[in-house]
């Protein structure tokens, strides 16, 4: 875990959204990672010391002049830590710290330490939006400070607009992958990665389907992303991600196909993670079938193209990957896969154990390629994917 033993500040601001900052102090805890708080005069206003100090089991640190053992905290805490949360961060601590004022002991510790700074704004949308407030988080962000932007939503104010705190999950998640995207095995490549399930419309409101559910391949998406590549992902449907993600919807495998014929020239590698129909209903009916009278119903269906086939066809440069879920004869027939579509690693997983493949948080993958075949142990599919990602950053070096 990207946080386990780590030595993280946060500093609590004055903002109304100082509230969310006990719950991402929390989810740092559970983290594993070791946590002190900050307040400033104002944040202390919004949430009382008691709450971080229960929840760090360490005292606050408010006053400036606080010592302990004859030594100046705010020097001592600075040196300790490896990493300093302002959240939420108030338009006037952002122009403090932009401008190395350290006029209490938060924003002295701040100054005081090398520690990596990770701010999120929170505040009402015309002091985002204020100039000088610009000024300060560009000089912020020149001086290496990761930013969280504040996202469109409700403010207190009353009224949607930019200027709320994500929420703590979401900027926990965002410092990690950004972070460890500096200095990532795939910085500077781009990626296309298809996840879940098409649907073949047979009229229009039924549809044939299966049981994936895109979970593998937005993991890759994290995965990808966290090793620094630019991520572009093909499915169904779109998600809320804490991270940047250039998302398409395709619904059907024909929709799929011409996204991924059109995206696929501006990626050096692709995934192929969605479970794409082999099939489709010949006819699409633009009424609704009835029921009236039909003694039963006959389908015809016809074959969809195959994107993984068609990506090798494109192949050139590019690295190109699949799954391929199997019930029986998994090495065998993934080995047949690499050849037959012109794949650099094909991916197979099990779906008839109940612990792996559809809908699962977990996995149980092969990673086959003209080098290696490495059987990975069961394990969530986050991990899995950064397995993956780890193996086609090797392939390519
Ligand atoms: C009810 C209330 C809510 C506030 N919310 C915010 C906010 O969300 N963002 C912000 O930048 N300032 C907000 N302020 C203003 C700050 O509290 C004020 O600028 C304060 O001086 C910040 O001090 P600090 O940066 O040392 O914490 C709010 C003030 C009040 C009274």
């Amino acid at each position: 875990m990207f946080y386990q033993n780590k030595n993280i500040i946060v500093i609590v601001t004055g903002s109304i959204a100082a509230f969310k900052a006990a719950v991402l102090v929390r989810y740092l805890i559970e983290q594993g990672a070791q946590v002190r708080v900050s307040l400033t005069a104002a944040g202390a206003k919004f949430v009382g010391p008691l709450t971080f100090s229960t929840l760090t089991k360490y005292p606050v640190l408010q006053d400036i002049f606080d010592q302990n053992d004859g030594q100046v905290l705010h020097v001592k805490w600075a040196r300790w830590a490896d990493y300093i949360f302002v959240v939420p961060a108030t338009a006037d601590f952002l122009a403090k710290a932009a401008n190395g004022l350290a006029d209490d002991a938060a924003s002295s510790t701040l100054l005081a330490s090398s520690a990596r700074k990770i701010a999120a704004p929170a505040m009402n949308d015309q002091m985002w939006e204020n100039q000088a407030t610009k000024r300060n988080v560009k000089q912020l962000k020149k001086d290496g400070w990761l930013i969280i932007e504040p996202v469109v939503g409700f403010l207190a104010e009353g009224y949607d607009a930019k200027g709320r705190l994500p929420e703590p999950e979401d900027i926990i998640l965002q410092a990690q992958v950004r972070l460890l995207a500096e200095k990532g095995s795939l910085k500077g490549k781009k990626i296309l990665i298809t996840a879940g399930g098409t649907r073949e419309a047979l009229d229009p409101v039924r549809y044939l389907t299966n049981r994936s559910s895109g979970k593998m391949g937005y993991n890759l998406a994290q995965a990808a992303a966290e090793a620094g590549a630019e991520v572009t992902i093909i499915s169904p449907k779109s998600k809320k991600t804490a991270y940047p993600l250039k998302q398409i919807e395709a619904v059907s495998a024909l929709e799929m196909f011409d996204s991924v014929k059109k995206e696929l020239k501006n990626n050096d590698i692709f995934i192929s993670a969605a479970a794409i129909s082999d099939f489709r209903p010949e006819k699409f009916s633009s009424q609704k079938i009835k029921k009236n009278g039909a003694a039963g119903l006959t389908i015809d269906l016809v074959q969809n193209p195959d994107i993984l086939a068609q990506a090798g066809r494109e192949k050139q440069n590019r690295f190109i990957a699949g799954f391929a879920a199997e019930t029986e004869k998994i090495i065998d027939h993934a080995k047949a896969k690499l050849v037959s579509k012109k794949a650099d690693m094909i991916i197979a997983n099990d779906v008839s154990r109940s612990d792996a493949g559809f809908s699962v948080d977990t996995n149980q993958v092969t990673i086959i390629s003209k080098k290696t075949v490495k059987k990975l142990p069961l394990m969530s599919k986050l991990a899995a994917a950064r397995k993956i990602i780890d193996e086609i950053a090797k392939e390519l070096d």
